[in-house]
């Protein structure tokens, strides 16, 4: 069979254009993305909620752009056909253009990825512009922003009064200009959504931000149940639980195990008796 080719962001803008709904999911290793490049998602975004869901931290702040670097290359490795864009974590595109440029090229050159992906408006658009113009494309990402979650005070929807909403309009087309491709909302009102994904001519790409964006993105671990530690959230739609199979099937390999019962004879290789027999000695 042959492979498919990746989207870009050409094709991208061409399915917004098109009406065509782009699907987006996050992986964070080799068996993640390859599962997801064979499902048949569009876009793998390689997020830095690997500090949450991967790596055990309660926030995406401790992730480094070591981090980002190594999983996003075991990512790319399990989907060679799937458009990959990897965060930018914390804190790697707010000093000077130079270092955002290194940290931007090290995702691409290091964690082979497509594209970087940013949180913040119009103040990061100096940075987005200084990707883009160096031939790094940038996806955006407004409303809730992880990155800053103790400065927002805590996961609350985005743009729910007309200040609030104008910010974000205002966020959404500075980062247009700046050049990105496409702009992840998250947590924002169904109406800004819909709203800002008529303002631009770029997708937008919703995560608890309503049915109107021209595409949609899940975490990998929410959306599959993959975790023991994951607090059903309301715009999380649940499509497998294999954290239960997960576990039972542990739990069943341990019984196994101490009870004796594997490996079974099936799992375990012979050599011929008499080849044996130096091994039995005496004792036989
Ligand atoms: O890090 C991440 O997974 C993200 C998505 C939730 C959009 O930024």
């Amino acid at each position: 069979m042959q492979a498919k080719k990746p989207v870009t962001t050409s094709k991208l803008k061409k399915m917004k254009q098109d009406g065509t709904p782009i699907a987006v999911m996050t992986a964070y290793d080799y068996p993640s993305a390859m599962l997801s490049e064979e499902a048949g998602v569009d876009v793998i975004l390689v997020g830095d909620s690997l500090g949450n869901v991967v790596l055990g931290y309660d926030s995406t702040i401790p992730v480094t752009m070591d981090d980002m670097v190594y999983h996003s290359r075991s990512v790319v490795r399990g989907a060679p056909s799937t458009f990959v864009v990897t965060d930018l974590p914390f804190m790697t595109y707010h000093g000077s253009l130079d270092l955002t440029l290194r940290n931007a090229a090290r995702i691409m050159q290091e964690g082979l990825a497509k594209a970087v992906k940013m949180e913040g408006g119009r103040e990061i658009s100096a940075a987005v512009e200084a990707c883009t113009q160096a031939g790094i494309p940038v996806m955006g990402h407004i409303g809730l922003t992880p990155q800053s979650i103790h400065q927002i005070g805590g996961f609350k929807i985005q743009g729910k009064n007309s200040e609030q909403a104008r910010k974000l309009v205002d966020a959404a087309k500075a980062l247009e200009q700046a050049g990105a491709f496409a702009v992840v909302l998250e947590l924002v009102t169904e109406q800004l959504a819909a709203h800002i994904s008529e303002e631009l001519s770029i997708p937008t790409i919703g995560i608890g931000a309503g049915a109107h964006c021209d595409g949609q993105v899940l975490v990998f671990h929410d959306a599959l149940g993959y975790g023991s530690q994951i607090a059903p959230k309301r715009f999380v739609k649940a499509y497998a639980d294999i954290g239960t199979q997960v576990r039972s099937g542990i739990k069943q390999y341990v019984d196994e195990v101490k009870g004796r019962a594997f490996p079974a004879p099936e799992h375990s290789f012979r050599m011929e008796e008499e080849m044996a027999d130096f091994l039995y000695g005496s004792k036989k």
